[in-house]
């Protein structure tokens, strides 16, 4: 029997017509029952600066993420390429919760990364950024199936749903593995 894991979802792009946001919406639909999704925000957390956590002033956004991220099994990053790594907002996301020194909420974790774009390459780059950074925080990152998303406005129809079998069936078989993932490595 699997048991109900929380998972925090982190979409890396801000805009309000996000192709991620789309696919992650349809991931989290797609989710086994044993997965309870929550979506995260990141767009506030102000850019990471030691001197606030060393004076004890870390902005109220950064408290609330850590504590939201301290309580879930594992993260589902959905994120865009911007200029072949990660956007800024992702990696603001993974320092501000990497911190302060021995509070990581990322130690132990589990994560599931999925990279979206309107190319053909599918976020290959972002992708891997995001696997190097979350592997230095001993986050135990799904190794496969692995999951750029190329061509990802083709594959959406115009109500932001998935509109082809072939797309939900690779995003349905790769929420079934982080399932799985998350049950037998969550801490
Ligand atoms: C991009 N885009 C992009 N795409 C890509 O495949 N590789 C890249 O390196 C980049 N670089 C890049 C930089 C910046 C600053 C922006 C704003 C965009 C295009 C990007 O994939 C496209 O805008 C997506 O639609 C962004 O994802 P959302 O917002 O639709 O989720």
């Amino acid at each position: 029997m699997m048991s109900v894991k929380k998972i925090a979802v982190l979409v890396g792009s801000l805009r309000k017509d996000s192709l991620n946001r789309k696919f992650a919406q349809e991931l989290v639909a797609m989710a086994p029952a044993t997965l309870q999704c929550e979506f995260v925000d990141i767009g506030g957390l102000a850019l990471y600066n030691q001197d606030l956590d060393d004076e004890g002033q870390a902005p109220a956004a950064w408290t609330a993420f850590r504590e939201q991220l301290a309580r879930v099994d594992g993260v589902l990053i959905v994120s865009p390429e911007y200029n072949r790594s990660m956007p800024a907002s992702i990696k603001n996301a993974i320092d501000v919760g990497s911190r302060p020194w021995g509070k990581s909420i990322w130690d132990k974790k589990t994560a599931g990364v999925v990279t979206v774009s309107p190319g053909g390459v599918g976020g290959f780059g972002a992708n891997h950024h995001i696997r190097q950074s979350l592997v230095a925080l001993n986050v135990a990152t799904m190794p496969a199936p692995e999951a750029y998303i190329g061509n990802g406005a083709k594959l959406l129809g115009e109500d932001g749903k998935v509109n082809n079998d072939q797309t939900r069936e690779v995003l349905g078989k790769f929420i079934a593995a982080f399932a799985a993932w998350v049950e037998k490595n969550a801490a």
